[in-house]
């Protein structure tokens, strides 16, 4: 059946992986600013010079080079987030910051330029500091207003030049680390359920917004996706996959669906958690996302009496014993990738996006150029899934492979584990030209888009 005519192909990036520059032109600190381990490490007082995220790729100097090599692939597509501390410094003020708006006039216009759709992130992981430290985060149902004011500011700051919009980076993630929504001191669950559900009321509020400010504009919910399965065919192993596939199930069912499900509620009331959702939060969660966007890297197993939990992307689960692992220990699963599309589409019956894929994996840069065959591989095999999900009667709107030029690691901060095919001369210990180098999948990707996968091999 092959790729649809129109099939989005790019790369995606999160501003503070990416931008650098975390002090300039007004931008205040987000919590991004201090977590210079990534989430494997505790937060610290402020921004440490051991912060690779600081400085990042310098992308907020250099975005003009960076997107003339994304033309050069064939981009059709690119995944940015815009960085809230940037527009709104604090957070809680009323007007925002012009110079934060420039700067991603200047990143939009470059890509239009260039006919590249930009496809916007609102909020990936790095809501201001001051939100977090003075409101304890999406704790506080006051964020939601703060977003609501974020949201719109863009929203028409950029009608006409953007369409795609994404609510929250993977939802489903504030779960395992509530600390990337911004909850800096609690673990109390009745907190963390209270901060789901305002996020899901803020997602559902400006995808109203974002409709009311542009009917054509297209609202994605973002999940993280992970397919769970059964460790063995024991019924208790196969409950355990689903009642834990349920956690991310929830994120999707309420953006698709705008009502809490049983399975959800149900969990609620055996924690004795109960949540405050106001005639007015029913109302908004009706407000449905246009299409389901998701990020793929692996899967896991789960067990009902097996407690072993590997290493994997946020989540984790059980090792599964037929999959070899990538460097870091995220397990590789091409076909995982065609289960989650026919399972979201099978569920959600709504267009899905494909936001970040791809294998880090540690390079080496050799006359200028890096031999990534290993990332080609994966790339190719879990793309040729892709194919495989349309022939099956799947509605993809497009793929953006994860870090399409190297940044700095989310989970753990480095340098060092690389995504992209574009290299990026900065090291671990923050040495390095910065300089951009074309690696051999850069060729590959090139072709792949040219021949609207036609070039991938089953
Ligand atoms: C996703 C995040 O979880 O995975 C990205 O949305 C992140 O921000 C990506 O970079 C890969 O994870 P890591 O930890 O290898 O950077």
């Amino acid at each position: 059946m092959g790729f649809p005519e129109g099939f989005l192909w790019g790369g995606a990036t999160a501003a503070n992986q990416i931008e650098g520059a975390y002090a300039e032109d007004g931008k205040g600190l987000s919590v991004q600013d201090v977590l210079p381990g990534g989430v494997v490490k505790p937060v610290s007082a402020g921004p440490t010079p051991d912060n690779l995220k600081l400085e990042a790729i310098d992308f907020y100097h250099r975005y003009q080079e960076d997107i003339a090599l994304f033309a050069e692939m064939g981009f059709k597509v690119f995944r940015l987030s815009i960085a809230w501390s940037r527009i709104f410094p604090r957070g809680d003020e009323a007007e925002p910051n012009a110079a934060g708006l420039a700067f991603y006039d200047r990143v939009i216009d470059e890509l239009l330029a260039h006919n590249i759709v930009p496809l916007v992130t609102l909020s990936h992981y790095e809501l201001p500091l001051h939100l977090a430290q003075e409101y304890g985060g999406w704790t506080n149902r006051k964020l939601i207003g703060f977003y609501e004011n974020f949201a719109r500011t863009v929203f028409e700051h950029f009608r006409g030049r953007v369409q795609y919009w994404l609510t929250f980076n993977e939802i489903n993630s504030i779960l395992h680390f509530p600390i990337l929504a911004g909850i800096m001191n609690t673990t109390d669950k009745q907190d963390l359920y209270q901060a789901i559900h305002h996020e899901l009321v803020a997602s559902a509020r400006v995808t109203k917004i974002a409709h009311e400010v542009d009917a054509t504009n297209k609202i994605g919910c973002m999940i993280l996706a992970m397919p769970r399965y059964p460790l063995t065919p024991n019924p208790d192993d196969v409950w355990a996959a689903l009642d834990a596939a349920h956690d991310d199930f929830t994120f999707g069912d309420v953006h698709c669906r705008g009502t809490y499900p049983g399975y959800f509620l149900r969990k609620l009331r055996e924690a004795g958690i109960e949540l405050d959702i106001t005639e007015q939060d029913r109302i908004d969660l009706r407000n449905t996302v246009d299409f389901v966007s998701f990020s793929y890297y692996m899967s896991v197993c789960e067990s009902a009496t097996d407690t072993t939990r590997g290493p994997g992307n946020l989540i984790g689960g059980v090792p599964n014993p037929t999959l070899a692992a990538s460097q870091w220990g995220w397990q590789i699963d091409p076909v995982g990738l065609r289960i989650v599309l026919n399972e979201y589409w099978d569920r959600w019956q709504k267009p899905l996006f494909i936001v970040e894929n791809g294998l880090g994996a540690r390079d080496e840069l050799v006359d200028g150029t890096v031999a990534d065959d290993y990332r080609i591989s994966y790339m190719n095999d879990h793309l040729a899934q892709v194919g495989e999900a349309l022939s099956d009667g799947v509605a993809v709107l497009g793929y953006t492979s994860w870090g399409c030029i190297d940044l700095v690691s989310m989970s753990t901060a480095e340098m060092s584990k690389r995504y992209g095919f574009i290299y990026v001369d900065r090291n671990d210990d923050g040495s390095g030209t910065l300089q951009r180098y074309r690696k051999k999948s850069f060729y590959w990707y090139k072709d792949v888009i040219a021949s609207n996968g036609a070039t991938l091999t089953p």
